[in-house]
């Protein structure tokens, strides 16, 4: 994805001394934020394709970060030993992580420390450390800054749970998908059943409570609406659906497609 034309940088005029002040350059952002399993991905790909915008995945950083911390035995084997913080964040600020766009597989490849992760980031297990890595402050800071620049190349859809509150607190566009924790296990049985594994339903709807209670009750940054956010409740609504309604709401707040 490329960085859109803007015909208008920010010059702001300040009238009580009549001197002109430009602005750094400010592209539009979107953000999708809300519990996994709500279908924020595939809208949020979808709107960045149609726009041209970068894509911003950062559930993919805490999920990286915590796949290291268990990797470097911070994290006991269920994730439950206590976490040395010091060290976490040593190994946080260490990471050298960049993101780029596989036209092949349609999907962020992210590259830490100049090695391709490959998809084992992106399962549950790696999606609970995350979780658990993500409740420290000093953690989320490490990360914010590497998030906000991607606001500063072209316009951005931010995938997450803290876009609109903490991380794109001015963003154009404010999305909280949300759906019922049973509506997600459906799906993400349908999804690991479709690959042809094994999928106990019971099992998922309490991994997916558990760390929505985490994400949720968390003290810094919990997962929740900005005030200013548009609430959707995507538990009984198709894919398409969804997305018409998120473009539209879009449109409505002044972004073109
Ligand atoms: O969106 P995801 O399932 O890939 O996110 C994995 C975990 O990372 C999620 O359970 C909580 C954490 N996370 C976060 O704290 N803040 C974000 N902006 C994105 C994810």
């Amino acid at each position: 994805m490329t960085a859109p034309e803007l015909s208008n940088p920010s010059v702001k005029t300040d009238s009580a001394n009549q001197q002109s002040q430009v602005l750094p350059e400010r592209f539009p952002v979107i953000c999708i934020d809300g519990p996994s399993g709500a279908g924020k991905g595939t809208v949020a790909w979808r709107l960045a394709q149609s726009l041209d915008y970068q894509l911003l995945d950062s559930g993919a950083l805490y999920r990286i970060v915590g796949l290291k911390a268990f990797e470097a035995g911070l994290l006991g084997a269920d994730g439950s030993k206590t976490i040395d913080e010091a060290a976490l964040l040593q190994l946080t600020q260490s990471l050298d992580i960049a993101f780029e766009l596989n036209n092949t597989s349609g999907r962020i490849d992210i590259i830490v420390n100049d090695e391709r992760v490959g998809e084992q980031v992106r399962n549950e297990t790696v999606g609970g450390y995350a979780s658990k890595v993500a409740v420290f402050p000093e953690v989320r800071q490490a990360l914010l800054q590497l998030q906000q620049d991607m606001a500063t190349r072209s316009g951005l859809v931010a995938d997450g749970r803290d876009m609109g509150t903490v991380v794109f607190p001015d963003a154009d566009v404010k999305v909280y998908l949300t759906a019922s924790p049973e509506a997600r296990a459906e799906r993400r049985v349908c999804q690991l059943e479709q690959a042809g594994q094994v999928a106990d339903y019971q099992a998922i709807l309490t991994t997916i409570k558990a760390r929505d209670d985490r994400d949720e009750n968390r003290s810094t940054a919990p997962s929740k609406p900005a005030s200013d956010a548009l609430v959707l409740d995507s538990s009984a609504l198709p894919a398409d659906v969804v997305y018409e309604q998120i473009k539209s709401y879009c449109q409505q707040q002044g972004i073109c497609f």
